[in-house]
């Protein structure tokens, strides 16, 4: 049972012994073949030298016998021969084969302890170094995820120690009574209180989007609705800081195979943004047209503009060009990243454009027409 189940374990031993069968069945059908066809051979043969030797009695038998023998010896010699190479050979493939796939098991028991710096040197071409290639490559997957991980545990905590540390320090002035108990105070710990309930909330979506959870429920839709809604939610507040809001959409626009609330979410923080980011007096414009096989949507302020350094980051998560500025309109540097999760998932592109600081900026977003 012992050697069953070693034998189970081992691909060494399996190679081995499938060597050896190869080997005993070759042998076999050798000794087979010969038996089968030496008689006749022998005595075509033996036949051919009586002519030549003269026709001695016992001879044919002598013969028969002796070359018979030779025959044995020969084969005998040949089976042991092969099998010694067969052992040779079967020790050498199998340590060219098991070698590599230790060496990956070695390396994926460590990647399983936590060391996500374990790469395999690809020495052939074969089956072997595709597999070893496709190990490596999921070992930068995998180390890529955990730095995310890390960054992310990071940027978590320091997101959540200003609003708490402002609160704290709030609470100490009341108890010490350096700071009044009148509304204004309690205002500024509830203004923290829900900047981190937003924040919490958009690390809930964050966490969606980046795990490839966001739930999209697209269908058929008109452009029209996803763009009369959040203009609707937010006209009051462009009303209110003096900003004007314009809208110039093509007539007939065809429609888009998209979730109409989560675009309704990009516009939103879009048309969010560019409020925030725009003095009074300023003007933002959305213009929604289409192009090809897409529906191309616009959203171009006159506001503070962003500095060509800060543009390839601003989709990335928590990044705020201006992190004071941004942080005291209570932004976290998380809705560009979720709108980007979310255009992209609905099969479109979206980036941003600006001339430079104070020269306003341009947000615009492809999402493809229905088929
Ligand atoms: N229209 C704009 N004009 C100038 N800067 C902008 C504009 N839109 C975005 N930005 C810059 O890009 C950064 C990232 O924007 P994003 O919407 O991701 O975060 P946020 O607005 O700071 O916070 P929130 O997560 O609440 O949306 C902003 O902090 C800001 O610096
Ligand atoms: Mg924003």
């Amino acid at each position: 049972m012992k050697l069953i189940s070693t034998i189970r374990e081992r691909l060494g031993i399996k190679l081995f012994l499938s060597y050896l069968v190869i080997i005993a069945v070759s042998s076999v059908m050798l000794i087979g073949t010969a038996e089968f066809l030496s008689p006749t051979a022998l005595n075509r043969h033996i036949t051919r030298m009586q002519a030549v030797l003269g026709d001695h009695p016992g001879l044919a038998a002598d013969l028969f016998e002796n070359f018979n023998a030779a025959i044995s010896e020969i084969l005998t010699a040949a089976i042991i021969v092969a099998l010694l190479a067969a052992i040779a050979v079967s020790i050498f493939t199998a340590r060219r084969i098991i070698g590599p796939i230790q060496v990956m098991m070695k390396a994926s028991h460590n990647i399983a302890a936590g060391d996500y710096h374990e790469r395999i040197n690809v020495l052939s071409e074969d089956e072997l170094g595709a597999l070893a290639r496709s190990f490596n490559r999921m070992a930068e997957e995998l180390e890529e995820t955990e730095q995310r991980r890390l960054e992310l545990i990071g940027d978590v905590a320091h997101e959540l120690r200003t609003p708490l540390s402002s609160i704290r320090s709030t609470m100490e002035g009341l108890v010490d009574d350096v700071l009044p108990a009148d509304p204004a105070t309690f205002m500024n710990v509830q203004r923290e209180v829900s900047r981190l309930q937003r924040l919490v909330q958009d690390l809930e979506e964050l966490s969606q989007a980046e795990s490839g959870q966001l739930s999209l429920e697209p269908r058929v839709v008109t452009p029209n609705e996803f763009i009369r809604p959040a203009l609707e939610r937010l006209e009051n507040q462009y009303q209110d800081k003096g900003v004007d809001l314009k809208v110039h959409t093509a007539p007939d626009l065809p429609k888009v195979w998209v979730d109409p609330g989560r675009i309704t979410q990009v516009l939103l923080n879009l048309l969010g943004n560019a409020l925030q980011y725009t003095p009074s007096g300023g003007d933002v414009t959305v213009r929604v047209w289409s192009e090809g096989q897409e529906i191309l949507t616009e959203v171009q302020d006159t506001g503070i503009g962003i500095p060509p350094e800060h543009l390839p980051h601003i989709f990335e998560r928590f990044y705020r060009v201006d992190k004071s500025r941004s942080r005291a309109g209570g932004g976290s540097g998380i809705g560009l990243t979720i709108a980007r999760y979310i255009v992209e998932a609905s099969g479109g592109r979206i980036w941003a454009e600006s001339p430079g600081l104070d020269q306003g900026s341009t947000f615009a977003f492809t999402l493809p027409l229905a088929s």
